[in-house]
């Protein structure tokens, strides 16, 4: 068993509430000890304990990996002529959604698994060290059982949204095919998926539809969450509070009572300003949600339609510029927000027993995933006490 000592960080965000050192748990002049894939000793660098190994990180700053608890992953293809004209005057409609779902239909399984690859990869070197994916471009038994099975070999939190759209072929029979949802396609998907997702929306699926589909995928054992308010206000969070999804997403259009009922519960709130950015749509206020006292998780909703970026630096940069997000509630956020929303408590914070997830930053502090948007500050990205990105400076 061999212990790492990683000393010399001038700013350690722990996201340890137990530390009483703000919302960040932010330790100075700090070190950390790894041992088997995980967190055995934090604290000041002046009283570190000995290790079989000894790295200095020079006054880099560290912090908790970020926490993606929100992406669609699996996909061929891309849509850059509809951003294009979308930045010429077009609006975004769920129908683009098909275009994908041809794209993805066509490409064969290698093809797939190595669009998951390249973009975990890119994710790894924006700072991610969990991310949920999601299915929904195959919307048929197959393609969707394929999208599942690729995904689980890349990350364990991988959701079931064959409710994404209703494909062409069932074009006038949306009760058919909320039903192939329900019985074939979720039994066939169910064992390589731990979460069911719909996107609830005018031009997707509406509450009925929505909530019959949740409900069979908790009775397969798939836990809920669901896509909410991102096009128009609807009964969408009140289906979440409902059958206590682990997370809203979006939340583009939110009510005083959509509020209430969140602040009620223990549904987390997702931002995803990815989507507002590249959709060109206003900006939900993070401060509304914030004063409720409700949770509240970041994530890059990175997709080839409405949010095509793997950054979790430039989403929270958006936050903090657009979304009134302090920047500690942004880091916090995109790291204990994101494992929040993904009910785990295994990532998300730096404390003893916890996965040695981490990111060096080449900047003193974590102010300046915010203050320097578009710069690449990354230095290097640890999972599970491996290093699995450097950047070559
Ligand atoms: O989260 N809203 C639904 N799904 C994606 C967009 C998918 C697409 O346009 O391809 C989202 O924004
Ligand atoms: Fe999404």
């Amino acid at each position: 068993m061999t212990s790492v000592l990683y000393t010399d960080i001038s700013s350690l965000v722990t996201n340890d509430q137990g530390l009483e050192l703000g919302l960040l748990g932010e330790l100075k002049d700090a070190a950390l000890v790894i041992e088997n894939g995980h967190i055995s000793w934090l604290g000041s660098a002046k009283e570190a304990p000995d290790a079989d190994q000894k790295v200095s990180l020079e006054g880099s700053s560290v912090i908790p990996g970020f926490v993606d608890s929100h992406a669609h992953l699996v996909f061929a293809g891309n849509r850059a002529e509809e951003f294009a004209a979308r930045m010429n005057g077009e609006n975004y409609t769920a129908g683009g959604i098909r275009n994908t779902v041809s794209a993805t239909r066509s490409a064969s399984d290698e093809e797939l698994d190595e669009n998951i690859a390249t973009l975990a990869i890119e994710m790894y070197r924006s700072g991610i060290t969990t991310f949920e994916t999601k299915s929904g471009y195959g919307l048929n038994v197959f393609d969707e059982t394929r999208s599942v099975r690729l995904a689980a070999q890349h990350t364990e939190d991988v959701t079931f949204l064959g409710a994404h759209v209703i494909p062409e072929e069932y074009a006038g029979r949306t009760d058919e095919y909320v039903q192939l949802v329900c019985g074939e396609m979720l039994e066939s998907c169910a064992p390589y998926s731990k979460w069911i997702d719909v996107f609830c929306e005018i031009g997707a699926f509406d509450y009925d539809q929505a909530k019959v589909i949740l409900q069979a995928g908790i009775a397969n054992d798939l836990q809920p969450r669901i896509h909410a308010n991102q096009l128009s206000a609807s009964r969408a969070v009140e289906l979440a509070v409902e059958l206590d999804c682990a997370s809203a997403d979006h939340l583009s259009h939110l009510t005083d009572k959509d509020i209430d009922l969140l602040a009620n519960s223990n549904t987390v709130a997702t931002l995803l300003p990815g989507a507002e950015f590249s959709t060109r749509s206003e900006y939900p206020d993070a401060s509304r949600l914030f004063a409720a006292g409700i949770t509240v998780a970041l994530a890059t909703d990175c997709n080839p339609g409405s949010s095509f970026t793997t950054s979790m630096p430039f989403c929270i940069a958006l936050a903090v510029r657009e979304m009134k997000f302090t920047v500690e509630q942004a880091i916090w956020s995109a790291t204990m927000g994101g494992a929040k929303a993904l009910r785990r408590d295994d990532v998300g914070q730096l404390a003893v027993g916890k996965s040695a997830d981490f990111v060096v930053l080449n900047a003193p502090s974590y102010l300046h995933l915010a203050y320097r948007p578009g710069v690449d500050l990354i230095s290097e990205t640890v999972i599970a006490g491996t290093s699995i990105h450097r950047s070559n400076k």
